[in-house]
Protein backbone atom coordinates (compact mmCIF):
# COMPACT_ATOMS: atom_id res chain seq x y z
CA UNK A 1 0.00 0.00 0.00
CA UNK A 2 2.59 2.41 -0.84
CA UNK A 3 0.99 6.22 -2.46
CA UNK A 4 -0.80 5.03 -4.94
CA UNK A 5 -2.38 7.51 -7.67
CA UNK A 6 -5.97 8.08 -6.75
CA UNK A 7 -6.33 11.00 -5.34
CA UNK A 8 -6.61 12.15 -1.48
CA UNK A 9 -9.64 10.96 0.59
CA UNK A 10 -10.87 13.82 2.15
CA UNK A 11 -13.69 13.39 5.04
CA UNK A 12 -15.52 16.09 6.67
CA UNK A 13 -16.99 14.66 9.79
CA UNK A 14 -20.03 17.22 10.78
CA UNK A 15 -20.56 15.42 14.29
CA UNK A 16 -24.09 16.71 15.41
CA UNK A 17 -23.77 19.85 13.43
CA UNK A 18 -25.83 22.38 11.06
CA UNK A 19 -29.71 22.70 10.33
CA UNK A 20 -30.92 21.89 6.82
CA UNK A 21 -30.23 25.71 5.74
CA UNK A 22 -27.07 25.89 7.22
CA UNK A 23 -25.87 23.01 5.53
CA UNK A 24 -27.76 24.43 2.63
CA UNK A 25 -25.06 27.66 2.97
CA UNK A 26 -22.54 25.78 3.38
CA UNK A 27 -22.93 23.46 -0.14
CA UNK A 28 -23.26 26.66 -1.69
CA UNK A 29 -20.17 28.48 -0.89
CA UNK A 30 -18.32 24.86 -1.22
CA UNK A 31 -19.85 23.90 -4.29
CA UNK A 32 -18.24 26.79 -5.96
CA UNK A 33 -14.77 25.87 -5.41
CA UNK A 34 -13.08 23.91 -7.96
CA UNK A 35 -11.83 20.17 -5.81
CA UNK A 36 -10.74 18.30 -8.91
CA UNK A 37 -7.30 16.97 -6.36
CA UNK A 38 -9.20 15.52 -4.09
CA UNK A 39 -12.00 12.79 -3.62
CA UNK A 40 -14.47 14.75 -0.74
CA UNK A 41 -16.95 13.21 1.59
CA UNK A 42 -19.71 14.83 3.05
CA UNK A 43 -20.69 12.47 6.72
CA UNK A 44 -23.73 14.29 7.82
CA UNK A 45 -26.30 13.89 10.32
CA UNK A 46 -28.99 11.40 9.60
CA UNK A 47 -31.67 14.29 9.25
CA UNK A 48 -29.33 16.06 6.54
CA UNK A 49 -29.15 13.02 4.32
CA UNK A 50 -32.02 13.33 2.05
CA UNK A 51 -31.45 16.84 1.19
CA UNK A 52 -27.62 16.84 0.47
CA UNK A 53 -28.47 13.54 -1.83
CA UNK A 54 -30.54 16.12 -3.96
CA UNK A 55 -27.86 19.12 -3.51
CA UNK A 56 -25.25 17.25 -4.44
CA UNK A 57 -26.36 15.03 -7.43
CA UNK A 58 -24.53 16.55 -10.07
CA UNK A 59 -21.74 17.40 -7.79
CA UNK A 60 -18.57 14.94 -7.48
CA UNK A 61 -19.22 14.53 -3.62
CA UNK A 62 -20.35 11.87 -2.16
CA UNK A 63 -22.23 11.45 1.37
CA UNK A 64 -21.87 9.32 4.27
CA UNK A 65 -23.68 8.21 7.42
CA UNK A 66 -21.96 8.60 11.59
CA UNK A 67 -23.32 5.49 12.25
CA UNK A 68 -25.59 2.60 11.31
CA UNK A 69 -27.77 -0.25 13.72
CA UNK A 70 -26.01 -3.36 14.59
CA UNK A 71 -29.48 -4.74 14.71
CA UNK A 72 -30.64 -6.06 11.60
CA UNK A 73 -28.95 -5.56 8.06
CA UNK A 74 -32.19 -3.75 6.57
CA UNK A 75 -35.44 -3.22 9.17
CA UNK A 76 -37.04 -3.91 12.29
CA UNK A 77 -38.26 -3.54 15.89
CA UNK A 78 -35.80 -1.26 16.97
CA UNK A 79 -36.35 1.91 17.89
CA UNK A 80 -34.08 4.76 16.84
CA UNK A 81 -31.87 2.96 14.75
CA UNK A 82 -31.11 3.56 10.72
CA UNK A 83 -29.74 0.59 9.24
CA UNK A 84 -27.40 -0.07 6.80
CA UNK A 85 -29.89 -0.76 3.98
CA UNK A 86 -31.55 2.46 4.42
CA UNK A 87 -28.45 4.62 4.28
CA UNK A 88 -27.58 2.88 1.13
CA UNK A 89 -31.15 3.71 0.51
CA UNK A 90 -31.12 7.39 0.94
CA UNK A 91 -27.80 7.63 -1.30
CA UNK A 92 -25.14 6.99 1.27
CA UNK A 93 -21.85 5.61 -0.50
CA UNK A 94 -20.19 5.68 2.67
CA UNK A 95 -20.49 5.05 6.44
CA UNK A 96 -18.15 5.75 9.47
CA UNK A 97 -18.12 3.55 12.43
CA UNK A 98 -16.70 2.98 15.31
CA UNK A 99 -15.38 6.83 15.84
CA UNK A 100 -14.04 7.27 19.32
CA UNK A 101 -17.44 9.56 20.11
CA UNK A 102 -19.90 6.54 19.67
CA UNK A 103 -17.43 4.12 21.60
CA UNK A 104 -17.46 6.74 24.30
CA UNK A 105 -20.90 8.00 24.68
CA UNK A 106 -22.83 4.87 23.17
CA UNK A 107 -20.02 2.93 25.33
CA UNK A 108 -19.79 0.67 21.52
CA UNK A 109 -17.37 -1.85 22.22
CA UNK A 110 -15.40 -3.42 18.93
CA UNK A 111 -17.82 -6.50 18.80
CA UNK A 112 -20.51 -4.08 18.39
CA UNK A 113 -18.39 -2.39 15.55
CA UNK A 114 -17.48 -5.86 13.44
CA UNK A 115 -21.30 -6.22 13.80
CA UNK A 116 -21.87 -2.98 11.87
CA UNK A 117 -19.03 -3.31 9.38
CA UNK A 118 -19.96 -6.78 7.91
CA UNK A 119 -23.96 -5.24 7.85
CA UNK A 120 -22.61 -2.05 6.07
CA UNK A 121 -20.37 -4.18 3.75
CA UNK A 122 -23.18 -6.16 3.17
CA UNK A 123 -25.18 -3.89 1.72
CA UNK A 124 -21.70 -2.58 -0.23
CA UNK A 125 -21.24 0.87 1.74
CA UNK A 126 -17.74 2.07 1.95
CA UNK A 127 -16.76 1.77 5.76
CA UNK A 128 -14.89 4.37 7.29
CA UNK A 129 -13.02 2.49 10.75
CA UNK A 130 -12.21 3.99 13.04
CA UNK A 131 -9.45 3.00 15.76
CA UNK A 132 -7.02 5.29 17.92
CA UNK A 133 -5.57 4.92 21.50
CA UNK A 134 -6.32 6.94 24.29
CA UNK A 135 -3.82 9.16 26.35
CA UNK A 136 -3.13 6.69 28.79
CA UNK A 137 -2.37 4.03 26.37
CA UNK A 138 0.21 6.48 24.16
CA UNK A 139 1.67 7.10 27.48
CA UNK A 140 2.47 3.53 28.50
CA UNK A 141 4.04 2.76 25.34
CA UNK A 142 2.01 0.22 23.92
CA UNK A 143 -0.35 2.40 21.23
CA UNK A 144 0.95 0.48 18.28
CA UNK A 145 0.02 -2.60 19.29
CA UNK A 146 -3.37 -1.77 21.10
CA UNK A 147 -4.59 0.04 17.39
CA UNK A 148 -3.86 -2.82 15.56
CA UNK A 149 -5.42 -5.51 17.58
CA UNK A 150 -8.67 -3.00 18.21
CA UNK A 151 -8.65 -2.80 14.63
CA UNK A 152 -8.51 -6.57 14.03
CA UNK A 153 -11.22 -6.75 16.66
CA UNK A 154 -13.42 -4.72 14.66
CA UNK A 155 -13.12 -6.68 11.35
CA UNK A 156 -15.48 -9.39 10.07
CA UNK A 157 -13.83 -12.71 9.19
CA UNK A 158 -13.98 -13.22 5.47
CA UNK A 159 -14.47 -10.34 4.13
CA UNK A 160 -13.42 -8.05 0.82
CA UNK A 161 -11.59 -5.20 3.09
CA UNK A 162 -10.94 -3.08 -0.46
CA UNK A 163 -14.37 -1.10 0.98
CA UNK A 164 -12.67 -0.60 4.46
CA UNK A 165 -11.09 2.53 4.58
CA UNK A 166 -9.05 2.81 8.14
CA UNK A 167 -8.76 6.51 10.19
CA UNK A 168 -6.04 6.26 12.63
CA UNK A 169 -7.91 8.98 14.86
CA UNK A 170 -5.83 9.35 18.20
CA UNK A 171 -8.39 10.18 20.56
CA UNK A 172 -6.16 12.73 22.89
CA UNK A 173 -6.02 14.71 19.44
CA UNK A 174 -9.64 14.92 18.40
CA UNK A 175 -11.20 18.05 19.16
CA UNK A 176 -7.85 19.18 21.47
CA UNK A 177 -6.35 21.58 18.77
CA UNK A 178 -3.35 19.77 18.99
CA UNK A 179 -3.14 16.72 15.97
CA UNK A 180 -0.58 14.05 16.53
CA UNK A 181 3.00 15.02 15.21
CA UNK A 182 4.16 14.00 11.85
CA UNK A 183 6.49 11.58 13.34
CA UNK A 184 3.69 9.93 15.12
CA UNK A 185 1.76 9.91 12.06
CA UNK A 186 4.21 8.31 10.67
CA UNK A 187 4.98 6.04 12.66
CA UNK A 188 1.51 4.46 13.09
CA UNK A 189 0.55 4.59 9.66
CA UNK A 190 3.34 2.50 9.04
CA UNK A 191 2.76 0.36 11.52
CA UNK A 192 -0.73 -0.42 10.16
CA UNK A 193 -0.05 -0.72 6.55
CA UNK A 194 2.76 -3.08 7.38
CA UNK A 195 0.76 -5.25 9.77
CA UNK A 196 -2.73 -4.64 7.13
CA UNK A 197 -0.03 -6.29 4.21
CA UNK A 198 0.83 -9.20 6.14
CA UNK A 199 -2.82 -9.91 7.23
CA UNK A 200 -3.38 -9.98 3.06
CA UNK A 201 -0.17 -11.26 1.91
CA UNK A 202 -2.01 -14.25 0.79
CA UNK A 203 -5.46 -12.47 -0.58
CA UNK A 204 -6.34 -10.87 -3.61
CA UNK A 205 -4.28 -8.09 -4.60
CA UNK A 206 -7.62 -5.43 -5.04
CA UNK A 207 -7.52 -4.52 -1.43
CA UNK A 208 -3.76 -3.59 -1.89
CA UNK A 209 -4.69 -1.22 -4.80
CA UNK A 210 -8.17 0.27 -2.48
CA UNK A 211 -6.90 -0.13 0.89
CA UNK A 212 -6.43 3.27 2.28
CA UNK A 213 -5.47 4.33 5.88
CA UNK A 214 -6.45 8.01 6.49
CA UNK A 215 -5.37 10.56 9.60
CA UNK A 216 -8.31 12.22 11.79
CA UNK A 217 -7.64 14.18 14.50
CA UNK A 218 -7.15 18.10 15.03
CA UNK A 219 -6.77 18.66 10.89
CA UNK A 220 -6.91 22.30 9.98
CA UNK A 221 -5.72 24.51 6.93
CA UNK A 222 -2.23 24.67 8.62
CA UNK A 223 -1.68 21.14 9.14
CA UNK A 224 -3.50 19.37 6.08
CA UNK A 225 -0.46 19.68 3.51
CA UNK A 226 2.11 17.82 5.71
CA UNK A 227 -0.26 15.09 7.41
CA UNK A 228 -1.38 13.96 3.72
CA UNK A 229 2.36 14.26 2.95
CA UNK A 230 3.60 11.55 5.45
CA UNK A 231 4.00 7.87 3.93
CA UNK A 232 0.81 5.82 4.02
CA UNK A 233 -1.68 8.68 4.54
CA UNK A 234 -4.32 8.31 1.99
CA UNK A 235 -6.48 11.13 3.41
CA UNK A 236 -7.86 12.92 6.19
CA UNK A 237 -10.87 13.12 8.32
CA UNK A 238 -11.23 16.61 9.38
CA UNK A 239 -14.04 17.28 11.93
CA UNK A 240 -14.37 21.12 13.29
CA UNK A 241 -12.48 22.64 10.59
CA UNK A 242 -15.13 21.14 8.52
CA UNK A 243 -18.16 23.29 9.24
CA UNK A 244 -16.72 26.34 7.72
CA UNK A 245 -16.98 25.84 3.91
CA UNK A 246 -14.19 27.79 3.48
CA UNK A 247 -11.82 26.88 6.06
CA UNK A 248 -12.51 23.60 4.69
CA UNK A 249 -12.19 24.55 1.29
CA UNK A 250 -8.35 25.65 2.38
CA UNK A 251 -7.49 22.43 3.88
CA UNK A 252 -8.08 21.22 0.54
CA UNK A 253 -6.83 24.01 -1.47
CA UNK A 254 -3.22 24.13 0.45
CA UNK A 255 -2.48 20.02 -0.47
P1 LIG B 1 -11.47 17.16 14.89
O1 LIG B 1 -12.37 15.83 14.81
O2 LIG B 1 -10.95 17.41 13.48
O3 LIG B 1 -12.41 18.22 15.34
O4 LIG B 1 -10.36 16.89 15.82
C1 LIG B 1 -11.97 14.73 14.04
C2 LIG B 1 -12.97 13.61 14.19
O5 LIG B 1 -13.54 13.47 15.28
O6 LIG B 1 -13.22 12.86 13.24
Amino acid sequence: MEKNNSKPLIIANWKMYKTISEANNWLEKFLSYSRDNVEIVVAAPYTLLGNLREKIKHSSLSIAAQDCSDKALDQGAFTGDISAAMLKDIGCEYVIIGHSERRKYHHEQNKIIRQKVELALKVNLKVILCVGENLAQRESGNYLEFVWQELLACLPERIDLSNVIFAYEPIWAIGTGKSATIQQIEEMHSYLNEHLNNLLKNTTQLFEKNAKIVYGGSVTEENSSSILSCNHVAGLLVGGASLDAERFYKIIKNL
